[in-house]
């Protein structure tokens, strides 16, 4: 009798009508997530749709219904019925509902899984966008793919998710300079960013070793800049590999992966970075060098370049300015990166352009900032205030700290994260993207022979996977200093990297390390439970989407 009833016990609960379910793998961890009895059947479910959703929700909404139909081999529909507010409140609603609530955080959600109804409330684009995910996550892994899975379990376990981010800003660098990747290769990235909730893409676009973005103004930055004769080979400063590199992207390509980001709830910001890591418009522009700085090169090796824009000169200072306003029309968001990061300033110290700047603003050096340090600072307050024309607030990498920053810049923390504590503590806003966390062309593993050729020397500078899970932003932040920190950036950049299979190594599973310091509360935050998580759900969905990624230690 005891076999025979639990033998009804497996059945139903494989049928999933009175089994206490368990907990779904949702990654980044959600804020709330309650399990309940039973189950909600998706396939050919009926999806109702608040008529007050915005154009683009409604679209995500019926991509997702006909992914459901294509893999659950039936058809689920899509309606707005009138009236599906006061149907929802009163409980006689049944199928997938999506409606409108205001009182949802910007990027938040709520999903009520119910055996007769699912309940998904949220009150922006992004939000319902997020909800979307989470469901695809609690389907199977076929869901992801365009093949039929008729043998697929098409339901869900009843339970209340009420989830939100962390963070506002969740984001990934990704260094098209160093090497150039196409357009759907960027888009591939965006593709799985979304997946994990991920919201910014800091594109950085102009360099010593190639200028990917086109400029009408400018047409030499893409004809010669985009281009170098050669590579130098792995760390062989005098190496090089004879073969031209090169390519770049036109305004239509940028308009049209703008677009393919927004629908993935994800804004580009774009990095011109200034006024060192210039070589590439120097070669194309060299009148806007430093004096006995010519001839030049776009680079084909890797470090630091002492040869630098000559912002003593009203003309090049001009030239900066065309750049940013072109750049700035491309990009809708309300921030634009202008780097500012390894600018060695010997140039200046001898430029009689750059000199008389310095003289014509009263600048000296003090115990706090050189003179040509605190030219630096000009630079980055004359584009601050220009950008400020454009809608744009400014981003820099912790360098721009030195000496003056004007009030309403935010401050990308990568040496470390004291550049992130001085600035939060002083008042700015903060990006934390500490090397010593959040670099992912860095090793992912100490045994470096084991990896791929990369830019880690020592085995205590790589980043595992568990490393990178640990990082907690907050770390000697003062208390009253937190709410300073906008969110946190994993940088991927390619000296070494120079494929897209590569590239997918580097950034996957580390990324979604990342997407649980972004969006999880601490608290609900496990690495044992992340990493058996990914074996057993997230490293399947990379398989059948066809990303490379690194294999788990064990
Ligand atoms: C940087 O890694 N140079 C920002």
């Amino acid at each position: 009798m005891k076999r025979f009833l639990v033998l009804i016990s497996v059945l139903l609960s494989s049928a999933g009508l009175t089994a206490k379910t368990t907990a779904p793998d949702i990654m980044p961890a959600p804020g709330k997530l309650e399990m309940a009895k039973g189950c909600f059947k998706m396939k050919g479910v009926s999806i109702n749709c608040d008529p007050a959703l915005e154009a683009a929700t409604l679209k995500a909404v019926r991509q997702f219904a006909d992914r459901l139909t294509l893999v659950s081999g039936k058809t689920v529909s899509v309606a707005s019925p009138i009236g599906i507010q006061s149907a929802v409140k009163s409980g006689s609603i049944k199928g997938l509902c999506f409606v409108n609530d205001a009182s949802i955080a910007p990027e938040g959600y709520k999903i009520s899984v119910g055996k007769k109804a699912t309940v998904v409330s949220a009150s922006s684009y992004s939000g319902f966008f997020y909800a979307i995910q989470t469901l695809k996550q609690m389907l199977p892994v076929s869901i992801y793919g365009t093949t039929p899975d008729l043998k697929g379990k098409w339901r869900i376990p009843c339970c209340e998710i009420e989830d939100a981010p962390r963070f506002g800003y969740r984001g990934v660098l990704l260094d098209c300079c160093r090497h150039f990747f196409s357009v759907d290769e960027v888009k591939k990235v965006l593709d799985v960013m979304a997946i994990f909730k991920l919201n910014r893409l800091h594109w950085h676009l102009t360099e010593d070793q190639g200028w990917r973005v086109e400029i009408d103004k400018y047409p030499k930055l893409t004809e010669i800049g985009a281009f170098r004769n050669g590579t130098m080979i792995k760390r062989d400063w005098g190496s090089n590999d004879g073969i031209r590199h090169g390519g770049y992207y036109t305004k239509a390509q940028i308009r049209d992966m703008v677009a393919y980001a927004a629908e993935r709830g994800i804004t580009i910001i774009p990095e011109v970075d200034l006024p060192g890591h210039m070589v590439a418009a120097l070669a194309s522009y060299p009148e806007f060098g430093c004096a006995g700085s010519a001839p030049y090169e776009v680079l084909t090796y890797w470090g630091v370049s002492k040869q630098v824009l000559n912002v003593g000169k009203e003309s090049t200072m001009r030239f900066l300015e065309d750049v940013c306003a072109e750049v700035a029309e491309l990009f809708p968001g309300e921030y634009f990166n202008i780097g500012g990061d390894e600018c060695p300033r010997d140039e200046w110290k001898t430029d009689p352009d750059c000199q008389a700047k310095i003289k014509e603003l009263g600048l000296v050096s003090d115990d706090e900032a050189t003179a040509e340090a605190r030219l630096q600072n000009y630079v980055t307050a004359r584009m601050q205030k220009f950008l400020a024309t454009k809608g744009k607030k400014i981003i820099g990498w912790d360098e721009i700290l030195e000496g003056e920053l004007a009030k309403g810049a935010t401050v990308m923390s990568w040496r470390g994260t004291k550049g992130g504590i001085k600035a939060a503590s002083m008042g700015y806003d903060v990006i934390m993207s500490p090397n010593t966390y959040c670099y992912l062309d860095y090793a992912q593993s100490p045994d470096l022979e084991s990896e791929p050729f990369g830019i880690t020397t020592k085995p205590e500078r790589a980043l595992p996977l568990e490393k990178v899970y640990g990082y907690e932003p907050f770390t000697d932040i003062p208390a009253d200093a937190q709410h300073h920190i906008l969110g946190v950036q994993g940088n991927l950049w390619t000296e070494f990297i120079a494929t897209p299979e590569h590239l997918e190594y580097m950034l996957l599973p580390r990324m979604m390390a990342l997407s649980e310091i972004q969006w999880s509360a601490p608290e609900n935050k496990d690495f044992a439970r992340f990493k058996e998580s990914l074996r057993t759900h997230e490293l399947p969905i990379l398989d059948l989407l066809g990303y490379n990624y690194r294999k788990l230690d064990n």
